[in-house]
């Protein structure tokens, strides 16, 4: 099996002797022997690790030294050895250097690695029922000069807590999501054609935009799952999408390259109108425009107008009657839905299709299970979905290697303690899995690509630790998309092992973002079947 890519994508960012520091990262005498969790197979590792009689300080949690004021701030200017764009690295390096744990202030925020999954289980046991994590400054801001209100994403406490258990009782309840799936797989057929004849006939390689095709079938999807309509923006005879689509997907773009700038960096714009914040600002404008007339659209709809293949109550017909929601709530909830479900589903595709394309064998096997299980035309039904469970496994395995978020965060309100260390309240607790999964003691094997490791009936790798690989996080505040997402994943999937024989010739990288960009240095070839 070829795996140089991945044992050179592991290497790169631990180092090669790195992967054994492990659990001597801070462990000291003093800390009481772990407790197994049970019920989860034989993963590698154990459970929960906290016992706060025997904990050390705060002050003794290692980490880098920085400047007065300041702290480690210019390690992650172009006078540092972290880029911006390359954040995610910086993770990885700081594992190397200080193990499992690790305290740093950047700026004037104080930040703790944790990449132990008993600690991160942990941190989930403890987090209550409305967890909270870093605000988003910039998004908290935009919404504020707009007049609009904060939303899910960057709510916390009991307001949170409504706007997300107005969306999650239908976006989280398996019957509800699978009535998704005859018109994802439709979605899925469009994308296939809309590839199909995108290709050039020399090369087989894409003549369209892959990347700009794949945000349209993912905005397509979430937009339908939604609002209950279709925007076409993949049928063939749709050269271009709506006023409405484009809006979407161009103020998407322009939300998506200025606000990691805005995030990250200082927050001049709370001084003056940056060049980045005017451009973030109007993306923001036409974003709440475009998807405010697209909520009419589907509201307005005649009952002749709906698609049979719709359920019959959309998410936006089951909010809407919540009373205890705005309409501006309501606008603010399916407004972000839409926006946090294009670029996530989007690059976790691109990924999937570089992990099959580098793993042949793997590919093979997943165009067994396809074919076996839906034949070599046949539509992906509720039915089939579940029966693929080497589709999901490999999904999983991709969001391992290549996961679209490399990191998550929590603030607690109280004192916790992790790997031994008390860790005070309204510190950020940054959880990195995306380290965490490269780990042997955690994840056996890790540079190999192995979607055996995630069958429950497979035994010829153990099964790694629970908590190490959580690409939708864990706990109440998890992604609310999820289901949505593992949908949409498993049925363009497993419709392209179908239809194609994938290759690629090009090395992947990730550009940090608010979900990383892959940065491929070669071209897919898809050749039909
Ligand atoms: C492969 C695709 C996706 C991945 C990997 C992903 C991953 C994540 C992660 C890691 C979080 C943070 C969880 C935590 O901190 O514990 C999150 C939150 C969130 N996701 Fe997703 N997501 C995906 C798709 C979607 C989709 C399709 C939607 C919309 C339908 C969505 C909507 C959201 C929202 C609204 C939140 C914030 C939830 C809250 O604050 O309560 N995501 N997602």
């Amino acid at each position: 099996m070829k795996r140089a890519w991945l044992q050179h994508l592991v290497a790169k960012k631990l180092g090669a002797d790195a992967v054994s520091i492990g659990r001597s990262g801070g462990e000291t005498s003093t800390f009481s022997p772990p407790t197994t969790v049970h019920g989860h197979g034989d993963y590698v590792g154990t459970g929960p690790t906290a016992q706060p009689c025997t904990a050390r300080p705060f002050e003794d949690m290692p980490g880098p030294r920085g400047l007065p004021l300041i702290g480690t701030l210019l390690d992650y200017t172009p006078l540092g050895p972290f880029s911006l764009k390359k954040l995610h690295e910086s993770f990885f390096e700081r594992y190397r250097q200080f193990g499992k744990i690790s305290k740093e202030t950047i700026g004037n925020k104080c930040f703790v690695s944790v990449y132990d999954p008993r600690d991160i289980e942990t941190l989930f046991r403890t987090e209550g029922p409305n967890p909270s994590w870093m605000q988003l400054m910039a998004l908290g801001e935009v919404r504020k000069r707009l007049g609009k209100p904060l939303g899910m994403i960057n709510e916390t406490g009991q307001k949170w807590r409504q706007l997300r258990y107005a969306a999650q009782s239908k976006l989280l309840n398996p019957k509800s999501v699978s009535s998704f799936v005859p018109v994802l797989d439709e979605i899925s057929r469009d994308f296939v054609e809309k590839l199909r004849t995108g290709r050039s006939a020399a090369t087989l390689e894409p003549t369209i935009d892959l990347d700009a095709e794949l945000r349209k079938w993912s905005l397509e999807s979430v937009v339908s799952a939604t609002l209950g309509i279709r925007l076409g923006c993949l049928q063939k005879h749709r050269q271009i999408p709506d006023k409405d689509t484009e809006d979407l997907l161009q103020s998407s773009d322009a939300f998506l390259d200025t606000w990691s700038k805005l995030e990250l960096g200082p927050p001049l714009y709370m001084l003056y109108p940056t060049k980045t914040w005017r451009k973030f600002l109007r993306a923001n404008e036409l974003w709440l425009s475009a998807a405010g007339r697209m909520i009419d659209r589907s509201l307005d709809r005649s009952e002749s107008e709906r698609d049979p293949l719709q359920p019959e109550v959309t998410l936006l017909e089951h909010i809407v009657t919540r009373k205890e929601l705005t309409p501006d709530d309501v606008v603010m909830i399916i407004t972000e839905l839409i926006f946090a479900g294009i670029e996530s589903t989007a690059v976790a595709m691109t990924y999937n299709l570089y992990t099959m394309a580098k793993n042949q064998h793997v590919q093979e096997k997943v165009r067994r299970e396809v074919n076996a299980v839906v034949g070599k035309s046949g539509k992906v039904t509720q039915d089939a979905l579940k029966s693929l469970k080497y589709v999901k496994a490999c999904i999983k395995e991709t969001s391992r290697v290549l996961p679209a978020f490399s990191m998550r965060n929590r603030i607690l309100d109280k004192e916790i303690v992790l790997a031994g260390y008390r860790v005070p309240p309204n510190v950020i607790i940054r959880v990195l899995t995306h380290v965490t999964g490269q780990l042997p003691e955690y994840v056996v094997e890790p540079d190999r690509f192995a979607p055996e490791r995630w069958l429950r009936d497979d035994t010829t790798i153990p099964k790694p630790h629970p908590f190490a690989v959580r690409p939708f996080g864990v706990g109440t505040r998890s992604c609310i998309g999820q289901r949505l997402a593992e949908q949409e994943l498993g049925i363009l999937l497993a419709k392209m092992i179908q239809q194609f024989h994938i290759e690629c010739d090009g090395e992947m990288e990730q550009i940090f973002n608010i979900a990383n960009k892959p940065d491929l240095s070669g071209t897919f070839k898809f050749t039909e079947l």
